[in-house]
């Protein structure tokens, strides 16, 4: 690749000095502020200057896409609020760091995150420690924000939100601006780290990262990844800031998404908020592009081969040795989720209510749920009513012989959790909303291809869009009786039909794992910030634009001829008029400028000007 030269112009002001305005030429060129465009090219390199497709060189590759492909060495940011403990007995929390933990380690990237120390807010130099070929820097985050930006606006406001559950909203505008001031430090860390080659942030603690990356001068290639589902427009507009969130989420050159649903809903806030629609894939706003695309998270399925095999620490195998007890010779289902009332575990216990007083007896639970948020509100009420309807439940179908559910917030290891969704005879994950759930692949990926258990599925899990009616069991979540019947149904499944779910569902999780999920991922981001077809940009005499940035263009542009036409004599009109002239100017710069930055590497497949559209676009129906 080459970079795109930009066209001469002819400098004919000082554009550091209003008062030497009149002293000039009378009439402005484009270039009259060009101290505001440092990287403009020098007159030797102007040669390519007809359009992008003149000025790029594919030397690499024929084939028309990108190399990124051959460019595994990519020196990588990942940043996330929590960091994974990097220890195999130690429980995940969260699909976030399961799914990020074997990327630092393999790809030698620096994942920046939370500690469990708070600091007063002082910059210190970044801790790194190593994880296998990569680094983690846990920082002590500002105690006099933490809680605003944690339990505040995090999961008090955006997490309740984002899973369309208005009610268990609460918001305050200290807790945003708590949640700003940790972003903002977060990116103040992260500039020790400006000489990478890109930034890829996780998660809605950080939404707004990108457009801090960039304030700081940060331009490397900025990607994030929502881990949660994204909610409707009407949904999103009971998040206060909700507009400037969204417009600082398009400062990230790649925005990925779990689902189809979560990028439509996404789309379709862009319309409705900001009237922004998507080409391609590509929306196009005053800052520059930003792709969008649907990347849904997977596991490992061999390293979850592994956990089966793995010895389990004395401790450990004893726990599960007692919980197994509790079911020898009779059937059982699991459930695991952290302790949150986006999981629906209230409503799967009431499925089991409905289920035992019709088949009494037939199968017991084992609910794993270790405690999650325990500081926010909505959570301590989560858990008690969780516990009063499982004692509910034990007391009206459990004999002296037999309790019906057994319920325990301890963590687990992967190897253990592995062992027990072996041992279950159905899987039960049945969210309310929820990003992925890689409970639901970790189930399937444990079992015994020849004596399979069955999964029962929410159908407004992510996973739900991977695993269709013919594979997992999909239930409504809300409807306890669905739940029950789907269980039932599960318990009493013939061999031969657990085997043919299973075997579609498994192949499925073979044919794109964690690792298919992060390099398609890094691929992407790895493009570069800019892949629309060349013929979306104009050449302005002074650097490339594009649709978003044509109003400012045309402001300065008709401040110009104003100018232009008053009579050199005016001189206070005219140093007025070149006031307005410069203003416009700089305010067209920035975004130029920007843009500019990105076009110097160009994918060449993405750059034509006969707005032929490379393959590299990933190009997507909208
Ligand atoms: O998957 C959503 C998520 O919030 C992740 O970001 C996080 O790792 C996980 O759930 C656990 O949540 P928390 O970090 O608040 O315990």
């Amino acid at each position: 690749m080459v970079r795109i030269h930009d066209a001469p112009d002819t400098a004919t002001l000082d554009s550091s000095s209003t008062s030497g305005a009149t002293q000039q030429d009378e009439t402005l060129g484009p270039a009259a502020f060009d101290l505001h465009l440092p990287d403009l090219p020098s007159e030797q390199e102007q040669q390519g200057s007809a359009g992008p497709s003149d000025a790029f060189v594919s030397a690499d590759r024929e084939d028309g896409f990108d190399t990124v492909n051959q460019k595994p060495e990519m020196k990588l940011v990942v940043i996330s609020n929590r960091v994974a403990p990097f220890d195999p007995n130690k429980p995940q929390t969260g699909g976030l760091a399961a799914g990020l933990e074997p990327v630092v380690e393999r790809s030698g990237a620096v994942w920046m995150g939370s500690s469990e120390n708070r600091g007063d807010g002082s910059e210190q130099p970044l801790p790194l420690v190593k994880a296998g070929a990569g680094d983690v820097a846990k920082l002590d985050l500002p105690e006099a924000d933490y809680s605003g930006y944690y339990t505040g606006f995090s999961n008090s406001t955006l997490w309740p939100a984002l899973h369309s559950l208005p009610k268990r909203m609460s918001s305050s505008k200290a807790d945003y601006d708590s949640y700003r001031k940790i972003n903002e430090f977060m990116a103040r860390a992260a500039f020790d780290l400006r000489d990478r080659d890109a930034f890829w942030v996780h998660d809605y603690h950080l939404l707004p990262l990108g457009a801090d990356l960039h304030r700081l001068g940060i331009e490397k290639p900025t990607g994030f990844f929502l881990h949660t589902p994204w909610p409707t427009p009407d949904m999103i507009k009971r998040v206060p800031n909700h507009h400037e969130l969204m417009k600082s989420m398009l400062e990230y050159d790649l925005l990925g998404f779990q689902t189809n649903r979560d990028l439509n809903n996404f789309l379709a806030c862009l319309r409705t908020y900001f009237g922004l629609k998507s080409k391609d894939g590509v929306v196009t706003s005053e800052r520059g592009q930003t792709r969008l695309q649907k990347f849904p998270i997977g596991i490992d399925p061999k390293q979850f081969a592994e956990y089966l095999a793995a010895e389990l620490s004395l401790a450990e195998q004893e726990k599960i040795s007692l919980l197994l007890q509790n079911f020898e010779g009779a059937k059982f289902a699991i459930g695991v989720d952290r302790l949150d009332y986006t999981k629906g575990i209230d409503k799967r216990v009431e499925g089991f209510n409905q289920l035992l007083a019709g088949e009494p007896g037939s199968i017991s639970l084992l609910q794993i749920a270790p405690s999650s948020r325990a500081d926010v509100d909505e959570y301590r009420k989560y858990k008690e009513d969780v516990e009063n309807a499982i004692n509910h439940v034990n007391a009206e179908h459990g004999t002296d012989e037999w309790r019906p559910i057994h319920y325990t917030n301890d963590s687990f290891s992967q190897s253990a959790l592995a062992r027990l969704y072996r041992a279950a005879h159905v899987g039960v994950v049945t969210p309310l909303r929820d990003g992925m759930n890689l409970v639901a692949k970790e189930y399937v990926a444990a079992q015994d291809p020849k004596d399979p258990g069955v999964l029962v599925l929410s159908k407004f899990a992510g996973a739900a869009e991977d695993f269709n009616g013919d594979e997992a069991l999909l239930v409504d979540p809300n409807h306890p009786q669905e739940i029950a019947d789907a269980i039932s149904k599960a318990a009493n499944m013939p061999l031969e039909e657990r085997v043919k779910r299973w075997r579609s569902m498994m192949d499925k999780i073979e044919s794109y794992t964690i690792h298919d999920w992060s390099a398609d991922y890094l691929r992407e981001l790895d493009k570069g910030s800019i892949t629309v077809p060349a013929d979306q940009f104009h050449h302005l005499g002074l650097g490339w634009t594009n649709e978003a940035q044509m109003p400012l263009y045309q402001s300065y542009a008709a401040g110009l001829s104003a100018y232009n036409e008053i009579d050199p004599a005016d001189d206070a009109l005219k140093e007025a008029a070149y006031g307005e002239v410069k203003s416009a100017f700089e305010a067209l710069a920035v975004p130029l400028k920007h843009t500019q930055d990105r076009l110097w590497d160009l994918p060449a497949a993405t750059a034509s000007r006969d707005g032929h559209r490379g393959q590299a676009l990933g190009a997507r129906e909208d």
